[in-house]
């Protein structure tokens, strides 16, 4: 059993979770709020009683996902989402902020003690909405404070037509360089499908084909040639940890602002498990990141800088976003402080450990893994080189055998980016549950057994085939590892 964790979700001992609580606090406090819900939409309410029993039933592997706890779940549920707050802290565009702006204090003191870091802005809705923040905070800076001050204009306002023209043009022409979308960045790095390919001139960086991980002399080279003005680190399905103490001297050699999306492994930097060249906060002059993922947060988003961008940061709203959501904030703050806990440390650290054994275990059974293994939370593994499959036919078929997981492309993938030739497996959120070592290795047991028996469909790369009986004796699994690890056993609906 995993050592206890005042925000873990499935603290009960294993015997006492096989039956939920019905008189808990939680329990009863989500009764009557369903009620409530039911009383003006009754689908709704049952929409989030379903979905709940659909997360019990499926061993959930997605890397991007978790398990809030009841304080994060509930601090959102609350009248804090009916005041507008346009503005930063003491600085708002609304009267009647004050406790949205201790709200919003306290989430930002946490976020910035909790990281080490300078300066914390805790309002971006989501992952997209704090790069976007980052990127823009970042043209504000370099290129337009330099343009206002050379023509001697304290604001944009300022600018004739002429100018601003001319300013809007420079922005139209600046350089970013992120990891490419097959080898693991994020399509907020520069896929022209997202705003940011759209805005930057982009180039992207991939991986050594002969072993999969960064080559840094190979990214040193392309940023010299290429001179962008933002070099982008972080990644969604690179399962290494990239070494961003170099990084940071090749963007410094080119003159770029390093900027690091730390969205997937920022639990794990919380928790101490990521250090020294291998922690972005030190290194980086603007850190973003989800609160979700395996921070254990709320949907959300949040930036990270040095106090340069701080006053830039801080226009997020109006700049980018609108109103704060004070009732996220204040999510934010209750997952920031969870994760400030020590007992935060042993579930990094456990994650970890637990992706090694899925590693491991997946390993020995003979799928191919992208890299050979995995140092983060996560694992990329081939299917299409393992099983014949495409990534788009595994997942159907994991999630017949009980198994959630998402496809994912491997670098330079044969199956593009909707099939792909991967599946993406992350260990956040079973370790939240409390699975350990010997569970992963039986999890990599039911992944392998499942997919062993999947055939693709003729001349289909959607459809598959998975042998009935097998799925039904994978499902059979996952159930009993559910029932042993029960998610929210505090509530009984
Ligand atoms: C590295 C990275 N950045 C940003 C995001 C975007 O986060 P969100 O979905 O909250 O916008 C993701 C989400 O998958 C991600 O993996």
């Amino acid at each position: 059993m995993a050592e206890t964790d005042t925000a873990q979700v499935s603290t009960v001992p294993a015997a006492a979770a096989h039956g939920a609580d019905a008189t808990s606090a939680v329990s009863v406090g989500y009764h009557a709020m369903l009620d409530v819900i039911a009383g003006s939409e009754p689908a709704v309410a049952r929409a989030i009683a379903d979905e709940l029993a659909n997360q019990r039933r499926q061993l959930k592997l997605i890397a991007s996902e978790n398990y809030a706890s009841p304080a994060v779940l509930m601090a959102m549920g609350t009248w804090l989402s009916d005041k507008y707050a346009e503005g930063t802290v003491g600085h708002r565009f609304y009267a009647g902020c004050e406790v949205v702006d201790q709200v919003e204090a306290l989430a930002a003191r946490h976020a910035t003690e909790l990281f080490g870091a300078d300066h914390a802005y805790v309002q971006p809705h989501s992952g997209i909405d704090a790069n976007l923040v980052a990127y823009w905070a970042i043209l504000a800076r370099r290129v337009e404070r330099p343009f206002l001050d050379s023509r001697g204009a304290k604001n944009v306002d300022a600018l004739d037509p002429a100018a601003w023209e001319q300013l809007r043009r420079d922005f139209g022409v600046q350089r970013m360089m992120g990891m490419s979308l097959d080898a693991g960045g994020h399509l907020t790095h520069g896929f022209r499908a997202n705003i940011s390919g759209k805005m930057f001139d982009q180039a992207s960086y991939g991986t050594d084909p002969d072993t999969g991980l960064l080559d840094y002399d190979a990214i040193a080279a392309q940023a010299r040639a290429f001179k962008p003005l933002i070099l982008v680190a972080g990644y969604s399905a690179y399962p290494r940890n990239p070494n961003f103490r170099l990084l940071r001297e090749i963007a410094d050699e080119v003159g770029a602002t390093f900027m690091v999306d730390m969205a997937h492994f920022a639990g794990l930097v919380a928790g101490g498990v990521l250090t020294g060249d291998l922690n972005p906060v030190p290194h980086a002059e603007i850190v973003t990141s989800t609160t979700h993922k395996s921070l254990r947060g709320p949907r959300g988003g949040l930036v990270l800088c040095t106090p340069d961008y701080a006053p830039y940061v801080d226009r997020g709203c109006p700049l980018v976003l609108g109103g704060p959501l004070p009732h996220v904030i204040a999510a934010k703050a209750v997952a920031l402080a969870e994760a400030r806990q020590p007992t935060f440390a042993g579930y990094a650290a456990r994650i970890v450990a637990n992706a090694r054994a899925l590693a491991d275990g997946l390993l020995r059974r003979g799928t191919h893994l992208v890299t050979g293994g995995t140092d983060n939370h996560l694992v990329l593994a081939d299917v299409t080189a393992s099983f014949g499959l495409t990534g788009r036919q595994a997942e159907a078929a994991l999630l017949e055998a009980g198994v959630v997981t998402n496809r994912n492309s491997v670098p330079r993938d044969p199956n593009g980016a909707w099939y792909t030739s991967g599946i993406r497996l992350g260990t956040p959120a079973l370790t939240t549950l409390g699975l350990g070592t010997s569970e992963l290795d039986e999890v990599a047991d039911i992944v392998t057994t499942a997919l062993k028996v999947t055939t693709p469909q003729a001349g289909s790369k959607a459809k598959h085939m998975i042998d009935p009986g097998v799925a039904a004796d994978c499902r059979a699994r996952c159930a009993d590892l559910l029932a042993r690890y029960p998610l929210y056993p505090q509530i009984q609906l």
